[in-house]
């Protein structure tokens, strides 16, 4: 476990409810944890990295430093900065806490409208997916700049200025290839089709 590097300071203070809400905002789309209902697999699962610490021991002081450092300097293709200051803080505090601990009693703060994530968009009808939608979850904004999906990632070329035909999105989302990970295994192939549609239908719109 590395302690860190002297940049950023101890986690002294947080709000872990701030924490969770941000952390459901920008963080689980990459990756698991269990109380904050997330499902991401494009990063390692946090109750499975964490728990083996707190069973060894570790103080959540300790756990959190560890988050906030991941946060300032991450590994690739995680982008650094998600959050920053004291909202990197509250992030962090929460993992330590919740992170193999869905009985961690923590609620996400309520401070501004949650994201629509339970509405099926679209208009109703049947279960075609939705590309806007898999844009979002699947973790394509953290990378990618794209005006209509409200995305200002810069890990991976900016889409709107690209402005890629729906065969070449397809092509990249099924194999992957620089930073990008495969989507082949996470996404169906009618769901790769509907968010390659759905690019090649609003970049540079
Ligand atoms: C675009 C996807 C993505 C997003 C968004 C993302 N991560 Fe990550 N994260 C990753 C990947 C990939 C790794 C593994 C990097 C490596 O190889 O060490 C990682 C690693 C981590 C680790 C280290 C886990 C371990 O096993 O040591 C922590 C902690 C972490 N992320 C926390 C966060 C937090 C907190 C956020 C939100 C502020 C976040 N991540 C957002 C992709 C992401
Ligand atoms: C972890 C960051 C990351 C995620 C998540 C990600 N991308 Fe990428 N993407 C990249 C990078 C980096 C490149 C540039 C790859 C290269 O240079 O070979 C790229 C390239 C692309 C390209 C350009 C391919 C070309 O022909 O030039 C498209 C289109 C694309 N991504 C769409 C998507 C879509 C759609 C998703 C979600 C299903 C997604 N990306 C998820 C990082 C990411």
């Amino acid at each position: 476990m590395a302690a860190g590097c002297g940049a950023v300071g101890r986690v002294t203070t947080g709000d872990t409810s701030q924490g969770k809400k941000l952390f459901a905002d920008r963080c689980a789309s990459c990756h698991t944890l269990a109380d904050a209902k997330a499902q991401g697999t494009i990063g390692p699962n946090l109750d499975d990295a964490f728990s083996s610490d707190k069973q060894q021991g570790f103080s959540e002081q300790t756990m959190a430093d560890v988050v906030r450092g991941q946060i300032a300097y991450p590994e690739k293709p995680m982008p650094a900065n998600l959050v920053r200051g004291t909202d990197a803080d509250d992030v962090a505090l929460y993992i330590a806490k919740c992170a193999g601990n869905p009985n961690c009693g923590v609620t996400a703060a309520t401070n501004a409208p949650p994201p629509a994530t339970t509405t099926t968009a679209g208009g109703g009808g049947a279960a075609a997916p939705d590309g806007k939608k898999i844009f979002a979850s699947a973790g394509c904004a953290q990378c990618h700049t794209l005006k209509d999906a409200n995305a200002t990632g810069n890990v991976g070329p900016n889409l709107d200025q690209l402005k890629p035909s729906a065969g070449r999105v397809a092509h990249q989302v099924e194999v992957g290839g620089g930073a990008m990970p495969a989507f082949k295994g996470t996404l169906s192939a009618a769901e790769i089709k509907a968010v390659a549609d759905y690019v090649a239908r609003v970049a540079g719109k």
